[in-house]
């Protein structure tokens, strides 16, 4: 057994968080420390099954037609992933070939196929929600649906929703789209429509709460935290863009490594049961995030469908949670068949609707090595050896869409004396080390896991190779005949500064995924807090003193302290590049020398001080029992605490300027579906779902004595020795609560997203937007609306609900942008109704819109008119 031995220590060496053996696989998470008062999560059984929509009533009825015929061994293979490194891909389903059902590819990541090479690095979410460009946003997820494709990758771990940004230090804020719920929304839905039109799924996630990295994990020896968050924060600030999500069809969505209210959301079934599969009408499967199942049958009964990458507690063990332990779990009667049919019509029915069943390319590289041929399960330590990787080049043309997100998300927040944008002979002094290359090469740190050049995306598994990488260095190189490299962050004491000269000044600010430690960073930014890294504040104060003329780039993770420097009077102009994937350099220089003009805007406030922020979005770092991270500023994050707090950020969320000038004239707004009550009309009720034979299956079905195939060590299977003698040992403490028999459905749902009502536009308002300066550019249109405090709720004074983005407009051209907005953009969460409560006919609602949510030129009062504020 040395092997055996060793192989425990080796895993148990690659994953700190685990050093006892394999508890009670159902027992290890009762005992959660105390939670707040009131704080609690409560039962909601049973899972309702998927299959009631009309637009998914084909896919369902082909599953069905294929699930009715499944074997026990051949569900169950669906459900559960074949084990850590046990396949080409980051995680892959059991196979069904009787019915053509491959091995199912499970990938990371949201901005690029991960662990491979030929691919595309596009710009990160956060950068993607700095466009405020809709059309950019749904090419980007065309381009990640494609490349997915090309590699023969099922579903394509992303887009990422939650984080939301709650907490400005947290590690992965920037794979999302930014501070805001909507703005999160609209990034996430046209993403998977992009990315689902070329047949690849979409993976929405990490449903819920999870806000920052330390302490993040459940194992056999730590607690994650539990995030204790109120039902109307929840539904009017988180779920949010997850609701959007499955409205816009999402095929899988996976859960989050914490707890909320003290309830892991891999097996929370007030979550996955009630507000994801009943609420928000979700049809497709649910998936853990990797290692972050805690419990079999807890996690089935709660509405998990499939197990990620499928280990139990100690993964490379060959054990599961599920895989044949589920299978034992339906012949002891346990789960009911029911539950594990619902699991599998939902895969091969998300399966069925994107396309998969025709044409759909098995993977063609391999996420464990980059060499041509080698292990085919590399977690087995025996393992076959073959050709693993094909270099099938999927970049296409999407090199033109990455740049246009880069580009387009490029913030422009100062620019005095008109400095921006540069004359190709202006003379030009650039310094810092993020304008230039990483000296090991562009992939040299596995994952990105090291601030080394120009950074071009956070670090961990949203990261993605870049194929090259045209380095700022290069660009500005290229397209100046006067510039000057220093790629130090210690500023030269040689340089010799003209009157003339313009020093551009590059630093960063890094974070990513707890599973890497950067300059001791743990993921989130622990040790840097929200300053620039590498003493850049420093790098920006030395070129004040020597230069008259300062540019300050900025490639940066989230909200980045600039008080330092940014009222010294040489620094003139500031651009925030956010993470520009493998375009940063031409991205760059597009709108440095003015090709463009810049029209890129904050998704999230630029602060003066940490202090400025609730307590309560502050890191939590503590090392001994749960973590309680109680939501308590509940709806009041960026931009709705600072206003509501009456504290001035440096820059607001939205803001960004402008090589030339707008004007927003002419405002109107029109009734189009009245609210004329203050709930919704009632829901439709749910169409039929697939009806499969009860009877638990023969136990034979799972015996290991009825395959004809050579077995690999420690790769997960459905199959039992001797399964025929499997009873019911004791009886199944099942969780408070638990039943199989249906609840009604709830009155907020009815469709996927919720309540189809609640989408009907109510108002339109309409703004006629000029370009009253002298160069060409976009304007964006930003509708923020104010809630009257009729409506009984203390809500944020102003929230963002609809944003648009004029075409490029020469000098004198005009466009008239259309905003509209829903019932449930002017509803709040009533908790005790269950249900979107909006003021009738938006009675006392005001409007507004503009170009940051300080910069807000237009009002329209709803009944009254709107006017030029
Ligand atoms: C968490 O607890 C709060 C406070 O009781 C409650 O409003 C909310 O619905 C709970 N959420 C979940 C998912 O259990
Ligand atoms: C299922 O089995 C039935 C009867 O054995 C057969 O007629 C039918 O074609 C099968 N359906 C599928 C989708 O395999
Ligand atoms: C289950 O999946 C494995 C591959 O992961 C395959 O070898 C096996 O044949 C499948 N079982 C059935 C019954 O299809
Ligand atoms: C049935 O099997 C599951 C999976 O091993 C186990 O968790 C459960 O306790 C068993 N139930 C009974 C009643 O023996
Ligand atoms: C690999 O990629 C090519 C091109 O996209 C595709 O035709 C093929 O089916 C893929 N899979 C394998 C195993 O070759
Ligand atoms: C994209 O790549 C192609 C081929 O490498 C190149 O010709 C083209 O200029 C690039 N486009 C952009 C926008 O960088
Ligand atoms: C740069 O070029 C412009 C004309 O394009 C000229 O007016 C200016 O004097 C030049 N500046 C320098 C520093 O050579
Ligand atoms: C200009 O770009 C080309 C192609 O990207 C590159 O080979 C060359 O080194 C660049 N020139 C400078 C001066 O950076």
């Amino acid at each position: 057994m040395a092997p055996l031995t060793s192989l425990v220590l080796v895993s148990l060496l690659a994953q700190p968080f685990l050093a006892s053996p394999v508890p009670d696989a159902e027992s290890d998470l009762s005992a959660r420390s105390a939670l707040p008062a009131d704080y609690q999560s409560p039962p909601y059984y049973p899972t309702p099954p998927g299959g009631w929509m009309p637009d998914w009533a084909d896919a369902y009825a082909k599953a069905h037609a294929v699930v009715s015929n499944m074997t026990l061994a051949e569900k169950v293979n669906l459900t559960t992933g074949t084990g850590l490194y046990m396949g080409p891909c980051v995680g892959q389903t059991g196979s069904a070939l009787r019915f053509g059902i491959p091995n199912l590819c499970l990938q990371d990541s949201p901005l690029g196929v991960r662990d491979t090479d030929h691919n595309t690095a596009f710009p990160a979410g956060i950068t993607v929600g700095a466009t405020f460009n809709k059309e950019l946003m749904y090419a980007r997820g065309v381009g990640l649906g494609e490349e997915a494709r090309g590699k023969g990758v099922n579903v394509l771990l992303g887009p990422v929703v939650g984080p939301l940004g709650r907490k400005p230090r947290g590690g992965r804020i920037w794979e999302g789209f930014g501070a805001d719920p909507v703005l999160q929304a609209v990034g996430g839905a046209q993403t998977i429509k992009g990315m689902q039109s070329t047949g690849a799924i979409a993976s929405l996630k990490h449903y819920i709460g999870y806000e920052q990295e330390m302490s993040r994990m459940s194992s056999v020896v730590s607690v994650g935290y539990s995030s204790n968050i109120d039902d109307r924060t929840l539904h009017e600030m988180y779920l949010w863009p997850f609701a959007e999500g499955v409205r816009a069809g999402v095929g899988s969505l996976m859960t989050s490594y914490n707890d909320v209210n003290g309830s892991a959301c891999s097996q929370n079934s007030k979550l996955l049961n009630d507000i994801l599969k009943d609420e928000l009408g979700f049809q497709g499967f649910v998936m853990t995030d990797w290692l972050g199942q805690y419990a079999g049958v807890a996690s089935a009964l709660a509405g998990l469908d499939v197990a990620m990458p499928g280990d139990g507690a100690i993964p490379l063990l060959g054990d599961s949670y599920w895989g044949s332990e589920l299978s034992r779990s339906i012949l002891n009667g346990t789960v009911p068949l029911n539950r594990l049919n619902d699991m599998v019509t939902r895969i091969v029915a998300t399966w069925y609707k994107f396309g998969q069943d025709k044409d759909y390319p098995l993977p063609n590289f391999s996420a464990n090595t980059a060499d041509q041929t080698g292990e085919i399960y590399p977690g087995a330590l025996l393992s076959p050896i073959g050709v693993v990787n094909q270099y099938v080049n999927v970049e296409g043309d999407h090199n033109i869409t990455a740049r246009a997100v880069a580009r387009e998300a490029i913030t422009l927040l100062k620019n005095d004396q008109n400095i921006l944008p540069f004359r190709h002979n202006d003379s030009l002094k650039v310094f810092g080390t993020d304008a230039g290359p990483n000296p090991n090469g562009p992939n040299s740190c596995s994952d990105k896991g090291c601030d080394s050049g120009v950074l071009t995306m956070g670090w961990g598994s949203g990261s993605a190779n870049l194929p090259y990488l045209v380095t700022p260095q290069e660009a500005i190189g290229n397209l100046s005949n006067n510039a000057k490299f220093y790629i130090t962050d210690t500023f030269p004491s040689d340089v010799v500064a003209s009157p003339t000269d313009i020093a551009i000044v590059f630093i960063n600010a890094d974070s990513g995924e707890n599973y890497i430690t950067v300059d001791g960073n743990p993921g989130d930014r622990l040790e840097a807090g929200l300053n620039a890294w590498h003493n850049g504040d420093d790098l920006v104060k030395a070129a004040a003193q020597k230069f008259s003329n300062v540019v300050v780039v900025v490639h940066t993770v989230g909200p980045i302290l600039m008080e330092e420097w940014i009222d010294l009077a040489p620094v003139k102009a500031v651009l925030v590049a956010h993470l520009p994937g493998q375009e940063a350099g031409w991205s760059l220089t597009d709108i440095l020398f003015g090709d463009y003009s810049p029209s890129g805007h904050m998704p999230y406030s630029i602060p003066r001080s940490e202090s400025d922020y609730p307590e309560s979005v502050g890191l939590i770092d503590q090392p001994i029992g749960q973590i309680q991270d109680t939501f308590t500023e509940r709806l009041y994050i960026d931009y709705r605490h600072f206003m509501n707090a009456n504290i001035t950020p440096r820059y607001p969320f939205g803001h960004g300027l402008s090589y030339t000038t707008f004007t927003f004239s002419s405002p109107s707004l029109s009734v189009v579906t009245p609210l004329d009550s203050e709930y919704p009309p009632a829901r439709p009720s749910k169409g039929s779902t697939p009806v499969y034979s009860q009877k638990i299956p023969a136990a034979s079905e799972v015996a290991w004595s009825s395959t004809h195939f050579t077995r690999i060590w420690r790769y997960l299977y459905p199959y039992l020795d001797f399964p025929q003698l499997i009873t019911a040992a004791d009886t199944y403490q099942y969780p408070d609560g638990y039943t199989t028999q249906p609840k009604p459905a709830p009155r907020a749902g009815g469709a996927q997203g919720g309540n189809p009502a609640l989408f009907d536009t109510a108002f339109s308002v309409q703004v006629q937007v000029e370009n009253t300066g002298s160069r060409h550019g976009k304007a964006v249109a930003q509708l923020y609306v104010a809630l009257p405090s009729s409506l009984g709720l203390d809500t944020p004074p102003l929230q963002l609900r609809q944003f648009e983005k004029t075409k490029d407009l020469a000098p004198g051209q005009s466009e008239i942008l259309t905003l509209d907005i829903t019932r449930k953009d002017l509803s709040v969460w009533d908790v005790v109704v269950q249900d979107w409560k909006a003021p009738v006919n938006g009675e006392g609602v005001n409007i507004w819109v503009g170009q940051s949510v300080e910069d807000l030129a237009v009002i329209c009062e709803v009944g009254g008119k709107c006017s030029m504020a």
